[in-house]
């Protein structure tokens, strides 16, 4: 039965969608392109202005586009665009099929009751929940362990060898580690977050292979099961942490177990497969731009911009969607309730008309702030602050003992659309 249901889930969330994706990307459709291509993975960029050279708003074969920044902006904080979508709108095998393939303990980050995919009320129920876990208060708290965790993972690479992967040795392994902190799991645990993560990451693009799909969903059952354990464990000894407060609410407005798993392993997710991409993609850059490198090994109160520009020029997040609400009007455009709308926040955050010579990395840049990267509107990324923190930490913390670090060799991008990072960066520390 449950070998039945996976190959139900694969087929309507990823089989079919991508035997349209495949035809769409072939007859040379944007959208199709962006999420197919591998040539596009590698470098989505050139594609991105292709769409811009047709409007702030074109048609694709997955409903509309826009890589501009005040449309995606628009769109991103108008109440007559959501995450949800109305499945009742579905013809009936779709209904059916989502139904039949539910499964709690096999459910993934982008799929209800994660805030990342419900609409107001649910979302601001959830939210409210999570927010006080980041305020800047709450999140300039953290700056001392984030330190001492770079630290330990820096004075681990010093004692190793010269030639590093540094996704696996320091990228990945600081974000993974402060959200385990924030979260109060068990770093002990952190390489079957770093797996499980991965998986959770690839559900995030449709049309997913089957194999794949049935890995990822191997991985999202044992972070399932882990978390049950954790709950139990905070339940029965709660800390001062985030989780502890979650799974002790009072009874009027306490989570459903749904809702509890979707939140946390969002949180966890979230919490680190966005951030890692973040540092590689920073170290690559910088590493192209060794000028940029080396004033900011002169003057680190300039990691922040680097951070920022970093984030505008080669965005974590690519791209995310949303579905109209009612009958709208969008750049000029009519848009049906109903419709769905792909927001290239890639693109968005190189658009010339908020960002002059837009694809110059430039830490210097004014403006950079003004990118799209953590999203607009009630879905605005609630962990941007920490993940800035982290980041800004991480990288002066970096290139601070090892100045000298380059790049050697290819990276090797992640085989992901919606995240943008490297599963590979291969380094000589000294
Ligand atoms: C460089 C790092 C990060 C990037 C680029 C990033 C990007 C984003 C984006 C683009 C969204 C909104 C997507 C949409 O509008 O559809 C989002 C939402 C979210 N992010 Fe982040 N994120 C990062 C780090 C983090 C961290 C460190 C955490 C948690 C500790 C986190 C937790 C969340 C959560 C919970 C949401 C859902 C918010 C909601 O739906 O209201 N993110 N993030």
């Amino acid at each position: 039965m449950r070998a039945a249901r996976t190959a139900v889930r694969w087929g309507v969330r990823h089989g079919l969608p991508a035997v349209y994706l495949r035809r769409s990307a072939r007859s040379g459709d944007p959208v199709g392109r962006l999420l197919r291509d591998p040539a596009v993975r590698e470098n989505p960029y050139p594609l991105h202005e292709e769409v811009r050279s047709r409007g702030p708003l074109s048609p694709s074969s997955l409903g509309l586009v826009t890589a501009s920044h005040s449309t995606a902006r628009e769109v991103l904080r108008s109440e007559h665009f959501g995450v949800g979508w109305d499945r009742s709108a579905a013809p009936g095998w779709v209904r059916w099929a989502l139904r039949f393939g539910d499964d709690p303990d096999a459910a993934g980050v982008a799929e209800p009751p994660s805030m990342l995919v419900v609409d107001p009320p649910d979302h601001t129920r959830f939210r409210r929940l999570v927010n006080r876990a980041f305020t800047p208060r709450a999140t300039a708290a953290f700056e001392p362990s984030i330190q001492r965790t770079a630290d330990a993972l820096l004075d681990d690479l010093g004692r190793g060898p010269d030639r590093v992967d540094l996704v696996t040795s320091y990228a990945a392994q600081l974000p993974v580690l402060v959200i385990a902190d924030l979260l109060a799991v068990p770093t002990t645990r952190r390489e079957d977050f770093l797996r499980w993560g991965a998986a959770a990451a690839a559900t995030l693009d449709p049309g997913l292979p089957l194999r794949r799909y049935v890995t990822a969903e191997r991985a999202l059952r044992s972070m399932h099961a882990f978390l049950r354990g954790h709950f139990d464990r905070l339940r029965r000894d709660p800390g001062d942490d985030l989780v502890s407060r979650l799974v002790g609410l009072p009874e009027d407005e306490a989570l459903t177990e749904r809702e509890l798993h979707a939140t946390v392993m969002l949180l966890l997710g979230a919490g680190f497969e966005t951030t890692m991409n973040l540092l590689g993609n920073a170290v690559v850059l910088l590493d192209r731009h060794r000028d940029q490198w080396k004033a900011l090994l002169a003057d680190p109160s300039g990691w922040a911009g680097a951070v920022e520009e970093t984030l505008r020029h080669d965005s974590p997040v690519q791209l995310t969607g949303r579905t109209a609400k009612a009958d709208v009007t969008v750049a000029g455009r009519q848009v049906r309730k109903g419709s769905r709308l792909t927001v290239l926040l890639g693109a968005a955050n190189r658009d010339p008309e908020v960002f002059p010579d837009p694809t110059r990395f430039d830490i210097g840049r004014a403006d950079a702030r003004e990118h799209l990267a953590f999203s607009a509107g009630i879905h605005y990324c609630v962990g941007a602050g920490l993940a800035r923190l982290e980041a800004e930490i991480g990288l002066r913390s970096l290139a601070e003992r090892f100045p000298e670090l380059r790049v050697t060799g290819t990276p090797e991008r992640r085989d992901l659309r919606t995240l943008r990072g490297f599963e590979h960066l291969p380094v000589a520390l000294r």
